[in-house]
């Protein structure tokens, strides 16, 4: 009987084992972290947890961004009709981006956009990177911030915030100095998606940080966004040569099909742009604090987009290298102009051309950049 008991005692022990056991498996599968915040487990990367952190605001929207790449990997919005979909190419899961899709969301450094022929100058010392686009080198190299995992900060904000935080090794993809940025994320209750970048270095290097989101306010891929309107806060704006390199000019927009000081069609001209719009945009400015920079808007959804940035430069690329070949997580093939980007930044090949802003950050100064991105309904 005394045996019996035990054992019976000993199946309750193992089944509130397992309960307890499940129970904290399943909270650690999907846990909320503070208010407005919940992680889910999406897998690993060379031994290191990656996280799918999503942030969600009382006014319908949220965003979900993965610590591998530090990626945003989907922004869902409601549409005029109050149907929710995701403004944002992304993929359900890790293995979509272990792909190496070109930069869906992905935070991009060190140095986003190109250098010429992979090479800079600081002093007398030359630098090579790896010339991974033609004869130049884009977006941080071969292993570029997209394809590392950062790691997360404790979360104790009462807004939903993540930080994700990266050291970057001295000589890491050619570049100079230990590199330690932080991208803080934030949703805010106006349906604003804040991106702010932080970094330090031990050696001067350039830095350029950006991401590389590509919007369709249709929420739906498979409309083009040649019938989004786009307006750029912009008199003028870098030409390039045939490898997409700033010429070193920079030319006035007016009477050029690169004219969005009025909202305009992004199908109107394209055809007159060789390739499609890949181009950086000088932003009228006067200083460097936070500024509405550009508004996209796409009639059918009744959806559009603001950015503020207090970056000089803007590159607006239209999609053109979607061929179809990537699908989305439903199958769906992605292709050309299926989503552009607005990749708040300092100019390309910035450290070869003098006359363009700086984008040097010296030992013992502070790298801080702030971009936010609005989605809203028209009225
Ligand atoms: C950037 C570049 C484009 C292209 C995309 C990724 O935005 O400017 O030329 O390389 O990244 O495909």
């Amino acid at each position: 009987m005394k045996n019996r008991l035990f054992g019976v005692g000993r199946l309750f022990a193992f089944l509130f084992a397992f309960a307890l056991l499940s129970f904290v498996s399943c909270r650690d599968y999907k846990t909320p972290l503070s208010r407005g915040i919940i992680r889910s487990n999406w897998g690993s990367v060379g031994g290191k947890i990656i996280y799918l952190f999503t942030l969600k605001n009382s006014s319908g929207s949220e965003v979900s961004i993965s610590n591998y790449g530090s990626t945003i990997t989907r922004w869902l919005t409601q549409d005029k009709q109050g149907l929710k979909s995701s403004i944002v190419l992304g993929f359900d899961s890790l293995s979509g981006y272990l792909s190496k899709p070109p930069y869906f969301g992905a935070t991009i450094g060190r140095y986003g956009n190109r250098i010429a022929k992979g090479e800079f100058k600081i002093g007398e010392r030359t630098y090579h990177l790896a010339k991974n686009n033609g004869p130049n080198s884009l977006h941080g190299g071969l292993r570029g911030f997209d394809k590392v995992v950062w790691d997360p900060s404790p979360i104790n904000d009462s807004l939903p915030s993540l930080t994700l935080n990266y050291g970057s090794k001295d000589g890491e993809e050619g570049y100079p100095g230990n590199l330690l940025v932080s991208v803080t994320f934030t949703l805010t209750e106006e349906n604003e998606f804040r991106i702010e970048y932080s970094a330090h270095s031990d050696q001067t290097t350039p830095v350029n940080l950006t991401n590389h989101s590509y919007f369709n306010l249709s929420g739906d891929p498979s409309r083009n966004i040649l019938g989004e309107r786009l307006w750029i806060d912009a008199n003028y704006y870098t030409p390039v040569d045939s490898t997409l390199i700033p010429t070193g000019k920079i030319d006035p927009v007016k009477d050029t099909p690169f004219d969005f000081t009025k909202p305009e069609q992004i199908g109107a001209r394209i055809g007159e742009v060789p390739g499609g719009y890949d181009h950086n945009f000088v932003l009228n400015r006067k200083d460097s604090l936070l500024q509405l920079v550009a508004r996209l808007s796409d009639s059918v959804s009744g959806r559009f987009l603001e950015v503020y940035t207090t970056e000089p430069g803007l590159q607006f690329y239209s999609g053109n290298f979607l061929d179809g070949r990537i699908k989305t997580s439903e199958g769906k093939p992605i292709g050309q102009h299926a989503a552009l980007c607005l990749e708040t930044q300092h100019f390309p090949d910035s450290p070869n051309e003098p006359g363009f802003p700086s984008s040097l950050l010296n030992p013992g100064d502070a790298y801080h950049t702030v971009t936010v991105y609005k989605a809203a309904l028209a009225k």
